[in-house]
């Protein structure tokens, strides 16, 4: 039998194969004991424009397969959270990033995030809830009841990837704080340590980065928080230990490394509307027909793809039969 033995993240299976279809494949090898053998194993300016889109399908369903387990030991189950376009390769995603606190620069993240300590990490829970105070992570999020979802993520500089991330749904974690009536809007607020993050010495945002949602929105099923990705532990650059995925929206609002979660009754500041309110609003919500001041929102470079892979980009992302709802009777090219 041939084994092919190559670095964690080159050359997968999984980024060229539905994760569903490698991961049946990845059963069926088990079965006839192969396993053994094989280990196996601001968003400041945007993309550059070309011609060239691709069709896409948003899959979603309620049907679940039995647990799978990553070489950290991440136990999680596949969901039907899928997508039909290829995921983009694991060092792409690891490797092109935004994360401002560690500088400006694609790959800033990726050289310079490792200096962030995420263990022990804590989250702080305010406001309008009946359970309040700080708690640890394995508090906040039941590692029993870790699922798989692969979503798309279109960042609002015009690129967009596909990402299996591992994580469980936003509302579980919120419910078992109990909020209250008052509780509108739900704020967020990124890990701050200016020693161990190299950009938050220079005025770029207004330190810490911060995030929000309206109570809705942050209980629709599709928000999610993340722990983990391509089934194992999230990168420190991807926003260890715990960020939000919210994939009907710009990927600034998947705010990273969340230390606090604020239940408020108005709406929250956040980072990239107080850097620019005219360019970067509250919802964010992907919209190909309201262009950023600055470029086309009409389509999307695909990292990881070819050269000039682009794709249009979708309303909502492609979301949009389970979030237009949400925003019934709502000007949104108004409220961007
Ligand atoms: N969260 C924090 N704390 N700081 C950031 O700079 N960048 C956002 C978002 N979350 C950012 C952040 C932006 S602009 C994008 S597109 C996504 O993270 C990128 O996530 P990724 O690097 O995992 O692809």
């Amino acid at each position: 039998m041939f084994i092919k033995r190559s670095r964690s993240w080159q050359g997968r299976e999984a980024d060229v194969t539905p994760h569903n279809l490698y991961l049946d494949r990845r059963r069926i090898m088990q079965a006839g004991g192969a396993l053994a053998l094989t280990g196996l194993v601001g968003c400041g300016s945007s993309e550059s424009q070309a011609e060239n889109t691709a069709a896409s399908n948003t899959t979603l369903a309620n049907s679940t397969t039995q647990p799978e387990s990553s070489a950290s030991g991440l136990q999680y189950r596949e969901t039907a959270y899928q997508v039909s376009d290829p995921q983009t390769p694991y060092d792409a995603v690891t490797g092109y990033n935004n994360f401002y606190e560690f500088g400006t620069s694609k790959d800033d993240p990726a050289r310079y995030a490792h200096r962030m300590s995420v263990t022990p990490w804590s989250i702080e829970v305010e406001g309008h809830a009946a359970r309040t105070g700080t708690f640890d992570l394995e508090d906040v999020i039941d590692y029993n009841a870790l699922e798989e979802r692969i979503y798309r993520l279109r960042c609002v500089e015009a690129w967009s990837m596909v990402i299996p991330w591992i994580g469980v749904p936003l509302a579980d974690v919120l419910r078992r704080f109990e909020p209250t009536s008052d509780a509108r809007y739900v704020a967020f607020e990124t890990y701050l340590n200016r020693s161990e993050m190299r950009g938050t010495r220079f005025p770029v945002l207004d330190w810490p980065y911060v995030e929000g949602l309206r109570m809705d929105e942050a209980m629709n099923e599709l928000a999610f928080l993340a722990v983990g990705l391509y089934g194992d532990l999230l990168p420190n650059q991807n926003g260890a230990p715990v960020r939000l995925v919210v994939p009907w929206k710009y990927g600034y609002k998947s705010i990273k490394s969340i230390t606090k979660i604020r239940f408020v009754s108005e709406q929250p500041p956040t980072s990239w509307n107080i850097a620019a309110p005219n360019e970067y609003g509250f919802y964010s919500n992907v919209n190909p027909n309201r262009a950023h001041p600055r470029w086309s929102q009409a389509s999307e470079r695909v990292i990881g793809g070819s050269l000039f892979s682009r794709r249009d980009t979708e309303m909502f992302n492609g979301y949009g039969e389970q979030v237009a709802d949400l925003y019934a009777g709502m000007d949104l090219i108004e409220n961007h």
